[in-house]
């Protein structure tokens, strides 16, 4: 993103009516040059409202990630604070970034928000769509000492984390599809992709990265391989992207701070309990074979659990696994 872009950001921020003629007094450009720039937000998914001889706003509603907001909600409701905040308007992917820095120092307990991702991954090297200003773009980095036997189970601990968040936020019927995906009614609302640095054998990092989707603009979800839904879809009330980035930041850090005790058998009833597929018909791929069964919940581990038709019981876990209800 340029900098007159980001600088036309900024101003509109306010909520408030700009002329075109004022933003560029403003910044010091043309109001040609402050239209064209204009016209490429939107193009990235800004929901930019122009009303002929008053200018232009920002859609009602619609607010910019703050890293001052989001730590204002967090100590009002007296939760963990990251170590540090960070916002970006434009990231190649917020798991990358972290990632890279936790290399070269220090960054355990930190999070970082991108507007948008150029780069955002899903799991099983999928792309994962990442428009501007349209969804939660997150990923926290945090230090765990006891290598990654401890972490079993984590990336379905973390979507029951998510799922709280939501539910504060009175989303009723979020539900939880194996591994990690959350799901409202059938239709995926986001994912989570883990992904370990270190020493599996001991102290080792891993980057927590969160995606949900708030408000898809249509074009872009057209684009989207499956059923999908957005917060402004599902939610009854308007929801303000930063409180929700600070909701995720206190479910996920609380779940954090004892997980290495308690494990995925403290989370284990409340993710069953959630979970989209349970009992049906499905089947599980890898990327050499499949295998189809009646769903039976997770074990202690986070491992999914199939019935085959012979009456065993299968166990898969994690990785390059997908799930599907059987046709
Ligand atoms: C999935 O369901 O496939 C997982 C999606 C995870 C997307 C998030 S968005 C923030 C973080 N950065 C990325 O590049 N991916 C994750």
């Amino acid at each position: 993103m340029s900098e007159l872009q980001d600088n036309i950001l900024a101003v509109l921020n306010d909520g408030a009516f700009h002329s075109g003629a004022k933003l560029g007094l403003a910044l010091g450009v043309s109001r040609t040059a402050v239209w064209k720039q204009l016209k490429k937000l939107e193009a990235m998914g800004l929901p930019i409202e122009s009303v002929k001889g008053t200018g232009y706003r920002l859609a009602q509603g619609f607010e910019l990630l703050s890293a001052a907001h989001i730590s204002a909600y967090l100590s009002q409701a007296g939760a963990p604070m990251p170590t540090q905040i960070e916002v970006f308007r434009s990231l190649e992917s917020t798991n990358t970034y972290i990632r890279e820095r936790a290399v070269k120092r220090a960054y355990g307990g930190s999070v970082v928000f991108a507007e948008r991702q150029t780069a955002g991954r899903g799991r099983r090297g999928k792309e994962w769509f990442s428009p501007f200003g349209a969804s939660i773009y997150m990923s926290i980095l945090w230090d765990f000492e006891q290598g990654a036997q401890a972490l079993e189970g984590l990336s379905l601990a973390v979507g029951v984390a998510v799922r709280r968040a939501l539910l504060e936020l009175g989303l009723a019927n979020v539900s939880l599809k194996w591994p990690n995906d959350i799901y409202v009614d059938g239709k995926k609302l986001g994912g989570i992709l883990l992904e370990m640095i270190g020493d599996p054998a001991g102290h080792c990092s891993v980057v927590i990265g969160v995606g949900i989707n708030v408000s898809m603009p249509v074009v872009a979800g057209l684009d989207i391989a499956q059923p999908w839904t957005d917060l402004r879809s599902e939610s009854l009330s308007p929801i303000l992207r930063n409180e929700l980035a600070a909701r995720l930041i206190h479910q996920i850090f609380t779940l954090l701070a004892d997980f290495e005790t308690v494990g995925f058998a403290a989370y284990r009833d409340e993710w069953q309990s959630a979970d989209a597929f349970d009992g049906l018909q499905c089947t599980v791929s890898t990327p050499r074979e499949s295998a189809t069964g009646v769903l039976m919940g997770v074990d202690d581990g986070g491992a999914v659990r199939l019935r085959l038709a012979d009456g065993t019981i299968q166990r898969f876990i994690g990785g390059e696994l997908s799930l599907r209800l059987t046709k």
